[in-house]
């Protein structure tokens, strides 16, 4: 007789879809699963036996993990397969191995594992129309309440930014209401940085002329990943109106009405660089159109001030100022921006792997314009978006995000 080893259930995948298991079908190689609420499907023996998370093949969320692909044979087949409860399925191997996996863990995978990819999330794209979407959240409920917290994520995923108010103007409440997004990055510049509007400006945010909406620091293998725009003083009705853009929205464009152009910007590395002499010097080649492993947009890196000379055959190079070209015009375009005038205590925060951020020049001698500025890397955003969704939304958990300009 088989000792039952004891055996975690994945709890938490579990939760994110409770059902129940009506039959099941051992196939050799597949398994057919049926649940209650008439949905069905297949998983591959070899997936099955992989995924399982037994105190002797450990568990990959920690990583604390003892089995291995290679550990799995490929003819891996079940001896016995019983529906121990309605909530679970015992497995017993041919090597006398036991596993146990929850329905509703089934339930999320049985047809993925077999025919269709995993879920991806699906970006809510935006243009001039972001105003009336734009989640709008208050710092006191932010800093003090989970759920606020969450609700600011999830916007945050769905489109890319969000807007926090009431932040008061100490640096310390710029860094902590940033704290409660994920670890803020330290760079050249520190912690966080104050933008004023000044003659001797060092960098291009430092002066009062206009800007292109851009990504913040495409020269840098791994770019900021969120950046918080806190406004400290503001010279309302004299310019300097922030433009933001959906670099989602603005590549969706483009692969609908110029795809030659869009492959040329999701194919082709562009080099972006910024140097000051005897400090730094980064360099970076990548694609402008970041795609993941299905084809579909996943990030944009693009400015057009720190675009180094770019080095490939004559015609290449021409096309591929045609699409930057391209570009710039679509991100230009007054259709394509959320145009807003920032006022005192205001943040916007966004996805510098995401949107575009730019603004219209202003007049330096009516007003000082005071932004402060802090980056966040974006894993740890979207990390604490998936924790507080085990919360207060687990079905939102673990789907796949959009994952940056990672190419
Ligand atoms: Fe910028």
């Amino acid at each position: 007789m088989l000792e039952m080893q004891t055996q975690s259930v994945p709890v938490d995948r579990a939760l994110a879809s409770p059902r129940s298991l009506r039959s099941m079908r051992n196939e050799g190689a597949r398994i057919a699963v049926e649940f209650d609420d008439g949905t069905a499907g297949r998983l591959s023996m070899r997936w099955l036996r992989l995924v399982c998370e037994c105190e002797t093949c450990g568990d990959t969320a920690s990583g604390k993990r003892w089995l291995a692909p290679a550990d799995v044979p490929a003819d891996v087949r079940a001896a016995s397969i019983e529906i121990s409860s309605r909530e679970t399925m015992d497995v017993v191997w041919q090597d006398g191995h036991v596993s146990r996996f929850a329905a509703g863990f089934l339930a999320a995978h049985a047809g993925q594992a077999g025919d269709r990819g995993a879920p991806r999330f699906q970006p809510a794209l935006w243009n001039s129309d972001l105003s009336a979407r734009l989640g709008c959240f208050a710092f006191d409920a932010v800093v003090e309440d989970d759920e606020a917290l969450f609700q600011s994520l999830r916007a945050l995923r769905d489109h890319g930014i969000a807007m926090l108010t009431g932040v008061p103007a100490e640096p310390e409440a710029t860094l902590r209401v940033a704290g409660r997004y994920g670890l803020v990055r330290e760079t050249s510049y520190g912690k966080v940085f104050d933008l004023i509007s000044r003659p001797d400006a060092r960098v291009a945010g430092e002066t009062a002329r206009a800007q292109i909406p851009h990504t913040d620091e495409p020269f840098r293998y791994s770019p900021p990943g969120f950046i918080f725009f806190h406004a400290i003083r503001t010279g309302a009705g004299s310019g300097g109106t922030s433009l933001m853009v959906d670099g989602f929205q603005v590549a969706a464009l483009m692969r609908r009405n110029t795809p030659h152009l869009f492959d040329r910007l999701s194919r082709h590395g562009v080099t972006f660089h910024r140097e000051h002499a005897g400090e730094v010097f980064f360099s970076a080649e990548a694609h402008v159109i970041s795609l993941d492993a299905s084809g579909a947009v996943t990030g944009m890196r693009f400015n057009d001030r720190c675009l180094a000379p770019q080095a490939g055959a004559v015609e290449e190079i021409d096309g591929l100022i045609e699409a930057l070209a391209e570009l710039t015009r679509l991100i230009c375009d007054p259709a394509n921006q959320f145009q807003h005038q920032l006022q005192p205590g205001e943040v916007l925060v966004f996805d510098n792997q995401r949107v575009l951020h730019g603004r219209t020049e202003f007049d330096p001698t009516l007003a000082v314009r005071h932004l402060r500025s802090c980056n966040l890397d974006r894993d740890g955003v979207h990390s604490a978006f998936r924790t507080l969704a085990r919360r207060f939304a687990p079905e939102e958990a673990e789907a796949v995000l959009y994952q940056g300009a990672i190419f």
